[in-house]
């Protein structure tokens, strides 16, 4: 980008005008630096994903595991034309430490190159995953010359019984310097290669980091650790009530001691266990981070794979920045911007809520491929001002047009300036339903918005099946002046006053378009059969929109 200033001056001598000159070019220089840089900033009410300074929300996918090793393999399925045509403006990619540094020291960053390309020629964002020392626990993608040297150069988690699976330990000085150097260097390759044109918009640090078989590492450098003093930061955050309930209580019963070895001040146990094995799993993924940041300065988060079965410490994958342990990761990887949860299992509404919190804006960059996630998005961007939305194996979506993910992002793709202006206010509300919770009143301005499924109305002769009631939701943006936009799928709403005083009527609905401008433009005045004759607004089951309400009241 170059910019040109013309400026008349009189009256300036010389010098001055060398300086004023350089002055300009300096800031136009930072400017063009700059344009495309992501960052997180607070914007009123939420945090924000700003590319060039712009707030942007994530439409996304992930690709499945082992298409970003080939572009051949992308290439043969049209993969990049595929996910552009379904909507999508980001594409979650992983980059592969075994195949980026082949050898200790010699990088290749082939695979890198081809998504930039790919990308960019598809006009998409891409968001890096990096595949380093654990992946779902494991160390499955660290280098042959890794590999080759667990036992001797590197080492290995040991769990009680004496096992040692294929995961590194996080207190292995050896293995954390080998993993920030390919990671730094791979962040410094990008800043190269894509600092000016911000393809890469944030980069997620490991994949699913957790301990599995224990609670925690019984290594000898593990041991070292846990009989050591705990932090004084630690013990700072238990103090200052910046811990949670959960941990606060742990130590509390442990006897709320201020010094000590972690045994001394967590006590025994497998929740104690899992509290030490946290803060070290963090501390390492911070070193990573940070090594990376120097670099290049763009967003990071982890994700978190869920304890969604209810299963003791040991049994699920342990430690990792799972939402009872986020106080820990908080303090201990401040290089992490957001913590993530992948959902897999149900219970979506609760598991993104843990998430959502005043110092995490919630992201979530994984979750099952399946139908319901049409009406998912509405829901985290509405409900919770979400940055993005991204189901996992993007790449092997059904190809059916109508698919629900591909008509959800179809309706919200234009909206998304307008919709993220809205986060920042904090007007956007959203509700979820489904058979089991078939209905949310929502208050906005002293309306009590009573949003049910669509279902529930008994016209539809699915609804009579318990198996057809597929998930729905409705996001709900306030835009002053008695009106708001109704965008999801599949709910109905009535209104009326939170103080019981009087009615609220529906003075005119209209159907929304947005325009390549992302205007809002009206289609059909709804009314009649579609307003149930004024006495509803409703987005149909299996239909997804845009509908603008303007109330009154009397
Ligand atoms: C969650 C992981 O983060 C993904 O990489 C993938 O392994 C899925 N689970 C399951 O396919």
């Amino acid at each position: 980008m170059s910019f040109f200033v013309f400026l008349h001056f009189e009256n300036v001598t010389t010098g001055t005008m060398k300086r004023i000159t350089l002055i300009f070019l300096l800031a136009a220089a930072s400017v063009a630096a700059n344009a495309q840089i992501s960052e997180l900033v607070r914007q009123g009410q939420n945090t924000q994903l700003l590319i060039g300074g712009k707030p942007y929300i994530i439409l996304g996918g992930e690709l499945a595991n082992s298409s970003a090793s080939s572009g051949r393999y992308m290439d043969s399925r049209n993969t990049w034309e595929y996910l552009k045509e379904s909507g999508l403006n980001t594409v979650l990619a992983p980059v592969y430490w075994e195949l980026i540094e082949p050898q200790q020291g010699r990088y290749d960053f082939s695979t890198v190159d081809y998504l930039l390309k790919s990308a960019r020629a598809n006009d998409l964002k891409l968001i890096l995953l990096w595949f380093g020392t654990w992946k779902n626990s494991m160390s499955c993608y660290v280098p042959s010359w890794v590999k080759r040297g667990f036992g001797e150069e590197f080492d290995l988690a040991r769990n009680s019984d004496g096992n040692t699976p294929e995961i590194m330990t996080a207190f292995s000085e050896s293995n954390v310097r080998a993993d920030s150097k390919a990671f730094a260097t791979l962040m410094r390759y990008l800043k190269k290669a894509d600092g000016a044109e911000g393809t890469v918009i944030m980069v997620q640090v490991e994949n699913e980091i957790g301990m599995l078989g224990d609670a925690r590492d019984h290594s000898r450098l593990a041991q070292n650790a846990y009989e050591s003093p705990v932090p004084y930061e630690v013990i700072y955050m238990l103090e200052s009530g910046k811990a949670n309930d959960y941990i606060y209580n742990i130590w509390k019963s442990a006897g709320g001691k201020k010094d000590g070895s972690w045994k001394e001040v967590f006590g025994e146990g497998l929740e104690a266990d899992e509290i030490f094995m946290a803060y070290w799993y963090a501390r390492y993924t911070e070193r990573v981070a940070f090594a990376g940041k120097e670099e290049y300065d763009i967003p990071m988060f982890v994700n978190t794979a869920l304890n969604s079965r209810g299963r003791k410490a040991g049994d699920y994958p342990s430690a990792g920045p799972l939402a009872h342990l986020m106080p820990i990761w908080k303090l201990a990887a401040p290089s992490i911007d957001l913590i993530c949860p992948d959902i897999y299992d149900k219970g979506y509404p609760s598991w993104i809520g843990q998430y959502a919190t005043p110092d995490n804006q919630l992201f979530i960059p994984e979750i099952r491929q399946e139908p319901e996630n049409g009406a998912r998005v509405f829901y985290a961007l509405g409900h919770h001002a979400a940055i993005g939305f991204s189901p996992f194996s993007i790449d092997n979506m059904p190809e059916e047009e109508d698919y629900p993910l591909k008509r959800a992002y179809e309706v919200l793709s234009p909206a998304l300036e307008l919709i993220a202006e809205k986060q920042a206010a904090g007007k956007t509300y959203g509700m979820i339903a489904d058979i089991g919770n078939k209905e949310t009143v929502l208050r906005i301005n002293g309306i009590d918005f009573k949003c049910r499924h669509d279902l529930t109305l008994g016209w539809n002769p699915e609804a009579s099946d318990p198996d057809k009631w597929g998930e729905t939701s409705v996001m709900i943006i306030d835009m002053g002046g008695d009106t708001y936009l109704f965008m999801g799928t599949g709910v109905v709403t009535t209104m009326s006053p939170a103080d019981g005083n009087g009615r609220v009527g529906i003075e005119r609905i209209d159907e929304i378009v947005f325009d390549e401008y992302g205007k809002m433009q009206k289609m059909r005045r709804l009314n009649g059969d579609e307003d149930h004759q004024g006495r509803h607004i409703r987005i149909p089951f299996n239909e997804y929109g845009a509908q603008l309400l303007k109330v009154y009241r009397y």
